[in-house]
């Protein structure tokens, strides 16, 4: 018989019944160190005093009113993005994937309200992960994602990785946009170098391509700036948002200059839960903690640590890790062994870490991890690679 919930995840058997910081509480009394943070959600850690006031404080006043009507909480923190990026304008969603749905939406319109309704055609990469929706599925193109729903939305280009070429010769005035992370997350934590980033700018600018940014994972304080592709000193034209923005609770955003927005006028997308009161009072007091120049500050410093640490970990474990990668807090353990065992033995040693794709295993702790809790990490990720087969090499 089917499980009573669609048995589309394959969950590890851990039941969380608590958090702190950056520490899970299982149901049997056992502390684990998170450096999953739900998948670069948790950005300010577990049950954060500042989040879990700004949560109530808004329940006890009005959970929920539709969009239909001015939302304050909305309104401040749309405000606040404008203020600190590129955007001239914001729209909440609930998810990535959602975001995802908008950014494709926005620019086809953009197209057609152009006078080109044929110009859409989005160029994306392999390895990339832009959602679940059909869009998010369709942007992707992996076989992983799409098998068995078709027929897929048209209008993607996929290209390889890396593959300059390629992406030359692909680039031309038929084309819509182009849709990058600036980190890919589920593809195993491979930063786009910054030049890169800004070569792409530039043949976006040469062609009249609009440039959408996936920040749904490295966004947010994740890499050190508040954005990542704030390190190549470039812009986006589009840039889709979601996980650390709402500290754990469901929100996402679209981020748009005028121009790129310019098709989406009233009655040409909505949302019934989209921006929230809940969720945006929440996402307020995250950008107002994370949108800090010294918090920033001290997420470099930390991830310095933490990568300096990890580098020792490699080093003392040649048979089971081969290298670190990654940007900021978003950092990735290319492994040797199957990532799937080093995850499992994170589990025996009461850490958490999260598998990508290329056999890497990622780690994504809460932004404000404690120093100290960076030290029992590593000192735990040791201690599951010596109970790996090769690991004591
Ligand atoms: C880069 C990126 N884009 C989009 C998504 C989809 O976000 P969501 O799961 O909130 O729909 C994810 C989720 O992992 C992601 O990492």
């Amino acid at each position: 018989m089917i499980a009573s919930i669609l048995p589309t995840y394959s969950r590890a058997p851990l039941t969380f019944v608590s958090g702190e910081g950056s520490w899970l509480v299982e149901q049997d009394g056992r502390r684990f160190l998170d450096l999953g943070a739900g998948i670069a959600v948790n950005a300010l850690g577990h049950a954060h005093p500042g989040l879990v006031a700004a949560l109530s404080t808004q329940a006890n006043t009005l959970w929920h009113v539709s969009n239909l009507y001015n939302i304050p909480a909305q309104q401040k923190l749309a405000d606040a993005l404008v203020e600190q990026t590129f955007a001239d304008t914001v729209f909440f969603t609930n998810s990535g994937t959602e975001a995802c749905e908008l950014a494709v939406k926005m620019t086809r319109k953009y197209w057609f309200d152009k006078g080109a309704p044929d110009r859409t055609e989005i160029i994306t990469f392999s390895g990339s992960f832009h959602g679940r929706s059909s869009a998010g599925i369709a942007a992707a193109g992996s076989e992983k994602m799409t098998k068995g729903f078709g027929p897929l939305l048209p209008g993607f280009t996929h290209l390889e990785f890396g593959d300059h070429d390629a992406l030359q010769a692909a680039a031309s005035d038929r084309i819509a946009a182009i849709m990058v992370e600036p980190v890919q997350g589920e593809g195993g934590i491979r930063p786009l170098p910054d030049v890169c980033l800004k070569g792409l700018r530039d043949l976006c600018d040469e062609h009249g391509i609009l440039l959408i940014l996936d920040e749904v994972q490295c966004g947010m304080g994740r890499t050190g700036k508040l954005f990542a592709h704030e390190w190549a000193g470039i812009t986006p034209d589009i840039m889709m948002v979601a996980k650390g923005i709402g500290g754990g609770f469901p929100l996402g955003a679209v981020l748009a200059t005028q121009n790129a927005a310019s098709g989406m006028t009233a009655g040409t997308h909505g949302s019934t839960y989209g921006g929230n009161p809940l969720a945006c009072a929440v996402g307020a007091k995250v950008m107002e903690i994370v949108g800090d120049d010294a918090f920033l500050a001290e997420v470099n410093r930390k991830a310095a640590l933490m990568r300096q640490k990890l580098e020792g970990l490699v080093a003392a474990h040649p048979g089971v890790f081969e290298a670190v990668r990654g940007s900021g807090l978003m950092l990735g353990l290319k492994c040797k062994a199957a990532n799937s065992d080093v995850v499992s033995a994170g589990f025996r040693q009461g850490v958490l870490t999260v598998p990508a794709a290329d056999n890497v295993v990622r780690l994504l702790p809460a932004l404000n991890i404690a120093d100290t809790d960076i030290a029992e990490a590593v000192t735990r990720l040791d201690a599951a690679a010596s109970g790996i087969a090769g690991g004591d090499a």
